[in-house]
């Protein structure tokens, strides 16, 4: 972040660490920096106010255990300033004689002021976005025994952060998260270190024998960290250096696959099922021109699955001389089944929400002459699909996108002449078997891209291995009585 010119609020900054960052960051030109503490140092607020006249510099009393001044001291922030663009927690206590004030400093202090700064700067809600940065410490990536509640609250803030950098979060509200790990810095939160012990019986020793850094090292490096710091990371500053902090995987949700179709594969389901033993496959055989069918394997779904996340609409026929077969599989099919699924994922009808994807096709956003049934058939998918993701359908938490794969190499599109309602030649600019196709591995792992991505309403081309999202003029645009 290019600090010259924000509004910043800095919780803790008239401590040891939030001294010499605040005089580091009002060194970058800042429009506003706002201290909330819980006891105003006012030499220290004069002196940065004469140091730096151009910058509106500001106390606003805050005890982080009380939600109310959290609450008010943000409120009156906002007024002066109009809007906040970093937020950096830097409270912190560590005693663990007191239990309950270390959790509620470190931790819900933590927890509570985030969220009260998402209300004004979460974009969703006419905020500007910006960063959030919680000072956690090393005894928040590493069990620290000696202060083991103090450890717990900043495993917990480390983890909090993280959380709230998940990037949807990020896409919709504009906010990173940032974590920040400092090593033993010299500070009056470091005294008396063998009274505020866990245990008694304990020694300090390894913590009076650790190496300790300045504040001032520790800030500067802190503020470099702002500058440069992407959404999600974290950075251990220890003994005057920055080192990002890499965090292994150590669990990733138990995924369910059912697979819908018409006929079984029998050796590729027990493949699947012995490569990811932890994600539970199974399938259930559907014919999409039946109704009742679709009806039986989503009611199944649900009981083996609790509720599902996600559904992609993948089945399709290719042969335009079987009209009604084509329009039953690729648009009636997709129809019945995306409306069938909402009734179990609808959010107002006690669903998750969710996602329903569907695999519509390059004709079924440009007339293809050569398989128009088909396009007529993709059409409605691309147009079907566009109709759930407007107004109607908003409060069920699902959101509705659409694929277009160009032409891939799939049995589908074998032998294309035979499959057309045209009895004479085709011209070559219409022979789909002159067209450039994709591997089904690339179009494979663009339409996983797109799940990952995608925004309710989008549609998303996949050809020739590539991905783009589509946009759609707008054709018509309803007369109104005046
Ligand atoms: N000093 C270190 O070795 C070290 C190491 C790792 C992490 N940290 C973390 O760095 C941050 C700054 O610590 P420091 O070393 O500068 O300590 P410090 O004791 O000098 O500063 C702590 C700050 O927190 C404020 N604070 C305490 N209780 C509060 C409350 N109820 N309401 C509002 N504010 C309150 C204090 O007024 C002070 O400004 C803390 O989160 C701390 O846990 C410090």
């Amino acid at each position: 972040m290019d600090l010259a010119g924000k509004n910043v609020v800095y919780l803790g900054g008239f401590g040891g660490i939030g001294q010499k960052t605040c005089s580091e960051l009002l060194e970058r030109q800042l429009q506003a920096l706002a201290i909330f503490d819980l006891t105003l140092n006012e030499e220290i607020l004069t002196t940065w106010q004469s140091k730096f006249p151009n910058t509106k510099i500001f106390y606003l009393k805050v005890d982080i255990t009380q939600r109310s001044d959290i609450e008010a001291a943000y409120k009156e922030a906002v007024e002066r300033l109009g809007h906040l663009d970093l937020v950096v927690n830097g409270m912190g206590l560590m005693d663990d004689r007191h239990i309950d004030l270390t959790i509620q400093i470190n931790l819900m202090g933590v927890i509570n002021s985030c969220l009260i700064a998402l209300e004004y700067m979460d974009k969703s809600k006419g905020g500007k976005g910006g960063m959030i940065v919680n000072i956690s410490s090393v005894a928040g990536i590493q069990p620290t025994p000696l202060m083991s509640v103090y450890s717990a609250a900043k495993h917990g803030v480390t983890t909090f952060t993280r959380c709230l950098a998940h990037p949807p979060y990020f896409d919709i509200m504009g906010v990173a998260f940032v974590t920040i790990c400092p090593g033993f810095t010299e500070t009056p939160l470091l005294n008396d270190l063998a009274d505020k012990i866990t245990f008694k019986f304990e020694t300090p020793m390894a913590l009076r024998k650790a190496k300790r850094q300045p504040p001032q090292v520790c800030a500067e490096n802190f503020v470099k960290v702002i500058e440069k710091a992407q959404n999600g990371t974290a950075w251990l500053l220890d003994v005057g250096e920055i080192k990002e902090i890499e965090f292994p995987v150590m669990w990733i949700p138990q995924l369910a696959l059912a697979v819908f179709d018409l006929t079984l594969n029998e050796k590729i389901l027990t493949q699947w099922q012995l490569k990811y033993p932890n994600t539970k496959i199974f399938y259930q055989k559907v014919d999409i021109t039946e109704k009742s069918q679709i009806e039986e394997a989503y009611k199944v779904a649900k009981e083996r699955l609790g509720h599902f996340d996600l559904v992609i609409n993948g089945m399709g026929f290719l042969d335009d001389r079987r009209i009604v077969l084509t329009l039953q599989i690729n648009l009636l099919g997709v129809i019945n089944s995306c409306l069938i699924a909402l009734e179990h994922m609808d959010k107002s009808k006690g669903g998750r929400g969710g996602m329903i994807v569907n695999i519509s096709s390059v004709a079924g956003i440009e007339p293809t002459p050569i398989m128009s049934v088909y396009s007529a058939s993709k059409h409605g998918v691309t147009a079907f699909t566009r109709c759930l993701a407007g107004p109607f359908f908003a409060s069920s938490g699902v959101s509705f996108v659409t694929v277009c794969p160009g032409m891939t190499a799939t049995t589908l599109i074998d032998n294309m002449q035979d499959r057309t309602i045209y009895k004479f030649d085709i011209p070559a600019e219409l022979d789909a078997n002159k067209m450039k196709r994709q591997s089904v591995q690339v179009c494979a792992e663009n339409i996983i891209k797109v799940v990952q991505q995608a925004k309710n309403g989008s549609a998303w081309l996949l050809d020739v291995g590539e991905l783009k999202e589509i946009e759609f003029p707008v054709m018509w645009i309803p007369p109104m009585e005046s």
